[in-house]
């Protein structure tokens, strides 16, 4: 008797709780999700660069100029639409012009930031342009301000970007690029409040003004924004940027999904239903950050003109085991394609302020779409994610209201579903993320005076929640057919299962 009242109970809270509603309003549809909001990022650290990008052209790891055939492919599969470099912390120990001329006499320096290893600078500015082009993705170069000077900053953007007859377009003919390149985006030092130089928001606002003023060629210039919560560091930008509107057009915001504290971050693999819950309740906090950051912009820029450039997210857990500490080479799993379903939809969603994104980092460093191990290749969960989520690339994001239940873990709650849409060549494109790892859900979507002829689906899920795809094994995580009946009535209806991301398509 007793069994057969929990089985009702298990039943019935499962039909209260387990339906969520998603209305779209495609007739307000207006803001663009800029193809940037799905930016990459790329530092000199660990084997991001080396190993992972670039091989260099006498290696028997297969390549083009050097860099990697494999990892080229992916990135083209993936539509990557923007890489930033050369940091984080690195580009502000970067010395640009130790990167340019022929290899052999390119300079070593040392990685302090990251391991003290050696850098031989062989991939430099004509690599990563050139690596851009080959992928075809837009160019997000960060220059030196935590060390650096005006001078060398001014004299990189020149080198780049100018046709005039200058010393520095000299040196770039001289060093076999005619023509400059057509590079829009430029950040004026990373982190400034930390280990960019341990500036006050006061200080680095007047050395910002000071090096916007001689980046003429930057077309579009990012300043160093806040850390997670630092709203006064936002505040002091703002306002100080008031009425210097063409110094500024964009300003960053680093927030990382830390499990546990940044002493005791976690396992990327081995963890528990209590660490999935606790990760993803603490990745949903970027959409706070977002409204919080964006309403003190909205204060001196009503208009929006200043793009918040979320330049570093993603997942941070402890190292895998026996590998070098200061190369943050971690593993990836299905908690991490929900995180970076969740924060994609949460920047699909306030695309009218946020401009651009940048997941940290592209391969072998912390939540990476690449793994790389010599010559074999892995696609992560997160890769998946954002091969997924292409489809709202320069989209138009249809505004939807979500009703849902809450997924609860001793006495905590987060809501069980995370959605956003877009449209684009009349197609109707929905990503949606069961957050409960043990119910399905379900999910009815209604789109008002609206019929569609067919419905079309694609899901990332995996038997465990802490499935990883590694070296020499059959994927268990990656990206499948999703069967979903006729929508009707305008009306979609079917079942999210547990623990997944899922693409909806409505024509
Ligand atoms: O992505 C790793 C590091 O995290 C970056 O170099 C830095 O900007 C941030 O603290």
């Amino acid at each position: 008797m007793k069994l057969i009242l929990a089985i009702l109970i298990v039943l019935s809270s499962s039909v209260l709780f387990g339906q969520t509603t998603i209305t779209l309003f495609p007739d307000q549809a207006e803001t663009k999700i800029n193809k940037e909001i799905y930016g990459h990022f790329a530092e000199h650290l660990g084997r991001c660069i080396y190993g992972g990008i670039y091989v260099g052209e006498d290696s028997d790891i297969p390549n083009t100029r050097g860099f990697r055939d494999d990892v080229t492919g992916a990135l083209i599969d993936m539509k990557i639409p923007l890489l930033r470099w050369p940091g984080g912390c690195f580009a502000d120990t970067y010395n640009w012009k130790d990167g340019i001329g022929p290899r052999e006499e390119r300079p070593s320096m040392v990685n302090v930031h990251w391991g003290n290893v050696t850098e031989d600078n062989s991939f430099g500015t004509h690599e990563f342009l050139d690596f851009c082009d080959l992928i075809d993705a837009e160019p997000y170069i960060n220059v030196n301000v935590g060390s650096g000077t005006v001078r060398e900053a001014s004299e990189w953007i020149e080198y780049v970007t100018s046709s005039n007859i200058s010393p520095m377009t000299d040196l770039r003919k001289k060093n076999g690029r005619e023509e400059p390149w057509n590079v829009k985006y430029w950040g004026i030092g990373n982190e400034n409040w930390g280990c960019g130089g341990n500036m006050t928001p006061e200080y680095y606002a007047d050395v910002y003004r000071n090096y916007a003023s001689y980046a003429g060629g930057a077309k579009y210039k990012i300043a160093c924004g806040a850390s997670d919560f630092d709203y006064n560091w936002t505040d002091v930008m703002m306002a100080r940027m008031q009425g210097k509107g063409n110094l500024l057009q964009g300003l960053s915001l680093h927030y990382y999904t830390v499990t546990h504290n940044w002493t005791k971050k976690g396992s990327a693999t081995e963890f528990d239903e209590e660490e999935w819950f606790t990760t993803l309740s603490k990745t949903l906090f970027m959409d706070e950050l977002i409204q919080k950051h964006s309403t003190i912009m909205d204060k001196y820029d009503p208009e929006k003109r200043v793009g918040l450039i979320v330049d570093e997210w993603g997942n941070w857990f402890d190292v895998e085991p026996g590998t070098n500490p200061g190369f943050l080479y971690q593993q990836n799993t299905l908690r991490d394609a929900l995180v970076a379903g969740i924060n994609l939809n949460i920047f699909n969603n306030h695309a009218d302020r946020v401009k651009m994104s940048n997941i940290a980092q592209t391969i072998n460093v912390l939540q990476s779409v690449i793994l790389t191990k010599d010559d074999e290749m892995v696609l992560t969960p997160t890769y998946y994610v954002f091969k997924m989520y292409s489809v709202h690339q320069d989209a138009t994001m249809i505004p939807a209201s979500l009703k849902t239940g809450d997924y609860t873990m001793d006495g905590n709650s987060v809501p069980t579903v995370n959605a956003s849409a877009s449209t684009k060549d009349g197609v109707v494109s929905i990503t949606i993320c069961n957050l409960n790892p043990n119910n399905s859900e379900n999910i009815k979507i209604s789109v008002p005076e609206s019929e569609f002829a067919s419905a079309s689906g694609q899901i990332i899920t995996a038997e465990h929640m802490n499935d990883f795809n590694d070296f020499g094994k059959r994927e268990s995580v990656h990206l499948m057919e999703f069967d979903v009946a006729k929508p009707k009535d305008g009306k979609l209806v079917f079942e999210l299962p547990s623990k997944s991301v899922v693409l909806i398509q409505l024509k």
